[in-house]
C-alpha cells in the first residue's frame, strides 16, 4: 500500500477543481542543469543505463523534488523506450541525441515490428514507477508519460533527430498506408505501456507530441491527433480510487487546442508561442491548461524571470484549471538558482481579488 497523497493540487488542477495555489512542475525538471544529475550520469555511465536501472531512475526522479518545492514528480525515462524495446538498437551519443542502428524505412521494416510486452520488455520502467511511488511517500503525485505515435515514429523513421523530417514526410506523402500501420502499432504499444505505468502507480499521464507542430492542420488530425485520441480513449480511468488525468502536449499546436480539447483529454500543454488567455478562450471550460513560460526566461536575471512568470500567471486569469510549467523542457545551461526563484514566484502568487 502506498502512502496517501499529501499534496494533490496537481491532480485537482488537471481536473479543473479549485486548489489553494497554482501547482507547478517543469518539463525536464530532472536533467543536465542539475549537478547531482550530472554526477549520477557519470556514475551510471550513460543515459540509457540511467533509464534502464530502476534504482537510478528513481534517484534521478526524486532529485528535483528534493531540491525544490515542486508539486509533481515526473518519471525519469524517455519517449524512445518503446522503439528500444522493439529492438531497433537505440544509442545516445554524448551531445548528439538519440540514434537507431536499425531505422524503419520500408513496409517490410514495419511488418517486422511488434507490440512490446510492458511486463517483460519494459519491466525496468514498470519497476521504476513502483519504486518511485514508494520513495515519494505521498509527498506529490507521480506523472507517467510516453511520446505520441507521430513523434516516436519520426525518430524511428529518421533514425534519430531531424531538422526537416524528410524521410517520414516522404513516407507520409508517398506511402501513407505504411505510415498508418506504423502509427497504429505505436498507438497499441503506447496504450499497453501507459496502462502498465498506471497499474504500477502513475497518478497522471502525459503524451509528448514534440513534433506534431511540423504538420499541416489536416495532417496533424490524420497522423498525430487521431492516434493520441485512440490512446486517451483506452487508458485506465481510475487508480487508487482517483481519476488519472491525461495531459496532451503538442509543441507548436496552439492553433489546434480546440481540436485537442475534443479528444477527451483532461488537460493540454501549451508552448510559449500561444498566450494562455487565447488558449483558454479556445478550450473554454472543457479542459485544463499546462504551461507556458518560455524556457529561455530561465536564462534571464532573477527579477526579469519573476516578472515573466507573473505575466504567465496573470495571462491565465482567475479560476481553476492552470498547472504552471514551461512551454518546453529546461535546457542544460540553466542555473538551478533561477529554478528556485521561479518555483518561489509561482508558489507565492495569489490572484488579484
Ligand atoms: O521531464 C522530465 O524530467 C522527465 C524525463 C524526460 C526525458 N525525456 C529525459 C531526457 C522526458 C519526459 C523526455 C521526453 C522526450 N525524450 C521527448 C519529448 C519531450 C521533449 O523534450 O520534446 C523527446 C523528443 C525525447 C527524445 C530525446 N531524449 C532527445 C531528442 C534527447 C537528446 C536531447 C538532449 O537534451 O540531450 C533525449 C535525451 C534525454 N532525455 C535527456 C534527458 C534528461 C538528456 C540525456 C543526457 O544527456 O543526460
Amino acid at each position: 500500500m502506498n502512502a496517501p497523497l499529501v499534496n494533490d493540487s496537481l491532480l485537482r488542477a488537471l481536473l479543473r477543481e479549485p486548489t489553494p495555489r497554482r501547482p507547478i512542475w517543469l518539463m525536464r525538471q530532472a536533467g543536465r542543469y542539475l549537478p547531482e544529475y550530472r554526477a549520477t550520469r557519470e556514475r551510471a555511465g550513460g543515459f540509457l543505463e540511467m533509464c534502464t536501472n530502476p534504482q537510478i531512475a528513481c534517484e534521478i526522479t526524486l532529485q528535483p523534488v528534493e531540491r525544490f518545492p515542486l508539486d509533481a514528480a515526473i518519471l525519469f525515462s524517455d519517449i524512445l523506450t518503446i522503439p528500444h524495446a522493439m529492438r531497433l538498437g537505440l544509442a545516445f551519443e554524448t551531445g548528439e541525441g538519440p540514434r537507431f542502428d536499425r531505422p524503419v524505412r520500408s513496409a517490410a521494416d514495419i511488418a517486422r515490428l511488434f507490440v512490446p510486452d510492458p511486463a517483460s520488455d519494459l519491466r525496468y520502467v514498470v519497476d521504476a514507477v513502483a519504486l518511485i511511488r514508494r520513495e515519494l511517500r505521498g509527498r506529490v503525485p507521480l506523472i507517467g508519460f510516453a511520446g505520441s505515435p507521430w513523434t516516436v515514429a519520426t525518430y524511428m523513421v529518421e533514425g534519430g533527430g531531424s531538422k526537416t523530417f524528410a524521410r517520414i514526410k516522404r513516407m507520409m506523402y508517398g506511402a501513407p498506408r505504411d505510415l498508418h500501420r506504423l502509427l497504429e502499432l505505436l498507438a497499441r504499444a503506447t496504450i499497453a505501456y501507459l496502462n502498465a505505468q498506471i497499474a504500477a502507480g502513475a497518478q497522471a499521464v502525459m503524451l509528448f507530441d514534440t513534433w506534431g507542430g511540423t504538420l499541416t492542420p489536416a495532417q496533424y488530425r490524420e497522423f498525430s491527433l487521431q492516434y493520441m485520441a485512440q490512446i486517451v480513449d483506452a487508458l485506465t480511468r481510475r487508480a487508487d480510487g482517483r481519476i488519472v488525468p491525461r495531459i496532451v502536449f503538442t509543441k507548436g499546436g496552439g492553433a489546434w487546442l480546440d481540436r485537442i480539447a475534443a479528444i477527451g483529454c483532461d488537460a493540454a500543454g501549451v508552448d510559449w508561442t500561444t498566450g494562455l488567455a487565447a488558449a483558454r478562450a479556445a478550450v473554454g471550460d472543457r479542459i485544463a491548461l499546462q504551461g507556458n513560460l518560455d524556457p529561455a526566461a530561465l536564462l534571464a536575471p532573477p527579477e526579469v524571470l519573476r516578472a515573466e512568470a507573473l505575466r504567465v500567471l496573470a495571462d491565465y486569469g482567475p479560476g481553476p484549471g492552470h498547472v504552471f510549467n514551461l512551454g518546453h523542457g529546461i535546457t542544460p545551461d540553466v542555473d538551478p538558482e533561477n529554478v528556485a526563484v521561479l518555483v518561489d514566484t509561482v508558489r507565492g502568487y495569489r490572484p488579484p481579488a
